[in-house]
């Protein structure tokens, strides 16, 4: 049979003869019937054999197991009781590769899954997820052009580091060990504005991140883009354009998905049409000292639980922006009106879902980058090629990344960022 010219299951809505290939989802039988739900990438379809058409094959029927893949040939007939309006009846079929104590059978516990990732991506709830990141990302890609940016790239490999020592893999590079993966495309990208203004990437990103929590993976997907001439302003309107526009797209194109997933769209709706809540780090802890009754000390960092408090609060993404000096990176320029705080900003996702964006205007002077180096227990002198962008021509500008785990466990509603991400590495998990 020709699986060629098969119809996908979602477009298979007329009653006639139909060609179906996918993979056996579930099956039950009895003596005289087998019914198998299959399934391809699209939906799937209750397909029906019956005895009295196939005696001669009724022990490989009969057979048949959960993810055997076949090719049918059969007519489709309208059934209100199956997802699709439709069942088919099989006329005849093919085998083409047989599937025996498929490992993944109900109720089995998150660790196995994790073992048999590799077989679990064929679940409905993957195959749900797995579409709406690719959503994302084509929602990414669609708004940064349209905006008439550029699509650059920053080596993996690097020699500095931007985002804290502590969280850096080292890699064996011939011998020589001061090489690590890239956090951020960041030093990379402020050098490339000066040729191309406007430039976004999305990318992996790696981070050393000791910590066991559901927002960490030690590898992620990285948007990033940076601004030449622009405020720190202009770019916290970028973040907030691209979130709606990433989740209009998401409720455009995967309702479905979304269902599957059991997420209540009603808490994805505001997002895309009432402004974003925007607050300066010195009024959230107002905010959390009034309406949730936290003490957070001026200077503070804030912590998961804190963030999770405050963006319980709203229906939308909170921009939080000024942070203290020293809780940011040394690359966050200081505001001018005072100098305690950096025009920095992190979004903070509802629900409780935390830090999705963190971005800044950069720091022009080339002295205070240089000191701040210092106190973080760098040597500036390894980042010449940084300092550089500050002698020649430096112009305002400022840049922001996001977490594409983080914003597709956030439009999934997923407890874990693991099950964002087809395969997750975390500091214990880097098999399969
Ligand atoms: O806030 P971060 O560390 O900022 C930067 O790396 C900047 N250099 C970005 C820039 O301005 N170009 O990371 C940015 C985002 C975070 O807001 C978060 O969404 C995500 O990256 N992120 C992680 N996602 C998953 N696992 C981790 N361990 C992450 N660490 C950061
Ligand atoms: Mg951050």
């Amino acid at each position: 049979m020709d699986a060629k010219g098969a119809t996908a299951i979602k477009d298979a809505k007329s009653e006639g003869e139909v060609v179906l290939r996918g993979w056996v989802h579930r099956e039950r039988g009895s003596n005289k019937m087998k019914f198998i739900t299959l399934r391809d990438s699209t939906g799937l379809m209750q397909c029906v054999f019956s005895r009295d058409d196939f005696e001669g094959r009724w022990e490989e029927i009969d057979m048949m197991q959960v993810e055997t893949s076949l090719v049918i040939r059969g007519t489709l007939r309208r059934d209100e009781r199956s997802p699709t309006g439709f069942e088919a009846a099989v006329v005849d079929y093919e085998i083409i590769g047989k599937s025996k104590n498929f490992p993944i059978t109900k109720d089995q516990s998150i660790e196995f899954l994790a073992d048999n990732r590799h077989l679990w991506l064929r679940s409905r709830k993957m195959n749900a997820m797995l579409k709406i990141r690719s959503t994302v990302f084509g929602a990414i890609h669609e708004y940064f052009r349209g905006e008439g940016f550029h699509e650059y790239h920053s080596p993996i490999f690097q020699a500095v580091q931007c985002e804290g020592g502590s969280e850096l893999f080292t890699v064996d590079y011939f011998g020589k060990k001061d090489v690590f993966l890239a956090q951020t495309w960041q030093l990379y990208a402020e050098a490339a504005i000066f040729s191309l203004e406007k430039i976004y990437t999305v990318s992996p990103s790696f981070r050393a991140e000791k910590s066991k929590t559901s927002r960490h993976l030690t590898e992620y997907w990285h948007a990033e883009m940076e601004v030449a001439w622009d405020s720190f302003e202009a770019i916290v309107d970028h973040g907030e354009r691209l979130l709606k526009h990433i989740v209009k797209r998401v409720l455009e194109e995967n309702r479905e998905e979304l269902a599957v997933l059991e997420r209540d769209v009603s808490k994805l709706e505001p997002v895309v049409g009432r402004p974003f809540v925007r607050m300066t780090y010195t009024e959230a802890l107002k905010v959390l000292k009034e309406k949730c009754g936290i003490d957070v000390e001026w200077g503070k960092d804030l912590r998961t639980v804190e963030e999770e408090a405050l963006t319980k609060l709203y229906d939308v993404p909170v921009i939080c922006t000024h942070y203290p000096k020293k809780v940011k990176a040394f690359y966050m320029t200081e505001d001018p009106e005072n100098p305690d705080v950096v025009l920095g900003c992190d979004f903070l996702a509802p629900e409780g879902h935390g830090e999705i964006i963190g971005g800044s205007g950069r720091e022009p002077d080339i002295e205070k980058i240089r000191e701040r180096l210092i106190e973080s227990g760098e040597d500036p002198g390894q980042y010449k090629f940084y300092l550089d962008t500050r002698r020649y021509g430096s112009v305002p500008h400022a840049g922001f990344g996001l977490g594409v785990e983080r914003v597709v466990k956030w439009i999934c509603g997923l407890e874990s960022i693991k099950d964002a991400i087809p395969f997750p590495r975390t500091m214990e998990r880097y098999r399969p």
